[in-house]
Formats: structure tokens, sequence, C-alpha cells
């Protein structure tokens, strides 16, 4: 491939997954997994970033997974609490903008303030635009969108003849990545061939690139091979 037509994708979606198959894979409980899934996190932060990517947004956690046992489900919101806590303190100096996107009405009280206060704290960062998918699903997140719509017509802030001239971009203000470009690229680990309701709106014309490689072991290395792939795809939003 020359150098020159290489291009690197602005946005890249990542569904992290297989950590539960690492683990047990060691004679682990599933929890060890998420434990070295979220220590992945940071490194693949790091070297999008060095790569040249501008936006990352990775699914820690689905409308879906409050189906699973209570205790990893705990393990899931401990984890991912001590995260927020230590990018906070980190948010100086990594300068990475993170943001949670998904209904983070339903998590615990102090996981809320934590998310806010991060967000707030690397407001101005430059860096890295990080989303974190919590609580998200792509389905909810629709709805949740047209629901807000339905409020502000409903309040008179949108008019009839307003609402009937609605463009796509337009409708795009009520998502939770208003702001945030749609990915050119999605990553899924773990050999799985599904969106599992990860950005369903915004994923419509992404190239899609699925790996066997388990969350916990993808590294720079695989993230190279992703973006090697997307190189070689042909893309013609519906033209010739
Ligand atoms: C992905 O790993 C992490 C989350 C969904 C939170 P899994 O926990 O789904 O791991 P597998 O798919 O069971 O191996
Ligand atoms: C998708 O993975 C959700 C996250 C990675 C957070 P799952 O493991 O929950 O998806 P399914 O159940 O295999 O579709
Ligand atoms: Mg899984």
């Amino acid at each position: 491939m020359s150098n020159e037509n290489y291009t690197i994708p602005q946005h890249v979606a990542i569904i992290m997954d297989g950590n539960g198959r690492w683990a047990k894979k060691r004679m682990m409980p599933r929890t060890y997994g998420h434990v070295q899934g979220s220590k992945t996190v940071e490194q693949v932060c790091e070297a999008a970033w060095k790569m040249g990517i501008k936006y990352l947004t990775v699914y820690a956690f689905s409308t879906e997974n409050w189906k699973r046992p209570e205790q990893e489900v705990n393990t899931l919101m401990d984890l991912l609490r001590d995260y927020m806590k230590d990018c906070i303190q980190k948010s100086s100096k990594n300068n990475m903008r993170v943001r949670v996107i998904g209904d983070i009405t339903r998590l615990d009280e102090d996981l809320q303030l934590s998310i806010r206060e991060l967000e707030r704290v690397s407001a101005k960062n430059t860096g890295l635009n990080f989303q974190v998918a919590l609580n998200y699903g792509g389905r909810d997140e629709i709805l949740r969108a047209a629901k807000r719509l339905a409020k502000d017509c409903a309040e008179g802030k949108i008019s009839a003849k307003e609402l009937d001239a609605m463009q796509e971009n337009d409708f795009e203000h009520y998502l939770d990545t208003k702001e945030i470009p749609s990915p050119e690229l999605l990553i899924r680990t773990s050999g799985e061939l599904r969106l599992s309701n990860y950005m369903l709106w915004q994923l419509a014309y992404a190239e899609f690139y699925f790996t066997d490689v388990l969350w916990p072991d993808f590294d720079k290395k695989e993230l190279k091979k992703a973006i090697d792939y997307y190189n070689k795809r042909d893309r013609r939003f519906g033209g010739i």
C-alpha cells in the first residue's frame, strides 16, 4: 500500500468483546477478564491517538448487559467507577476529552457524579475525543432522541413546519453523539459477527472489521491491522 493514499479514520468505534472467554481460557473467573480488559482500554487510547485517530468510542456496558449475574454487573460498575476517578486525576496529563453516551440515569448516583465531573474537567482537552458507551443501546438512544424531539414540539420550540423540514443532521442533534462525527470504522473483537445494539444510527456507512482476538489481547498491532483492512475497502456510499 502506498503511503500517500493511506488514510486514518477520524472516528473508530469498538465493541470490546471476549473478556469472559479470555478469563475462562485461563481457568479464572469472568471478572478477571474485565479487569484485564479495562487495562487494554488505556493502551488502545494511547495507540489510537499516536496513529492519528481523533475520536474513539468504546462499548463498555449495553442496555442488555443488566441481564448478567448481579456480581458480574457489580464488578463492571466498580471498574467503571475506578476508571472515571482515575481518569479525572489523569485528565490534564493525558489531554483526553472524555464523554459518556447512553442513559446514565439508571446508574448509581456517585457514578453519575463522577461521569459529570470527568466530562467537565476534560471538556477543554485537545487530545483524543474518547467516548464511553455506558448503559448504551442504539435503539434506546434513538428512542430517547425521538422523545426529546417530541417534547420540543409539544413545548412549541419546534413548529409543525420546522418538523416537516427537518433533515437527518437536524435529528442528529438529539442523539447522544451530537457534535461527534459518525465512525468510519467499527471493530469487534472475539469473533462475534453482530452489532449487539451498538450505534445503529451512526454506523450506517461504517466499514466493519471483525477479529477473533479477545479484547484483553487486543493491542496496537491489532489496531494497525484494522486500519490496514480499512484502507483496502472501496467506500462507495451508494455510488459506483
Ligand atoms: C465484553 O466481554 C465486556 C462486556 C460486555 C462488558 P464479555 O463479558 O461479553 O466476554 P464474553 O463475550 O462473554 O467472552
Ligand atoms: C456487547 O457485547 C456489549 C459490550 C461489549 C459492552 P455482549 O457480549 O454483551 O454482546 P452479545 O451478548 O454477545 O450480543
Ligand atoms: Mg460478550
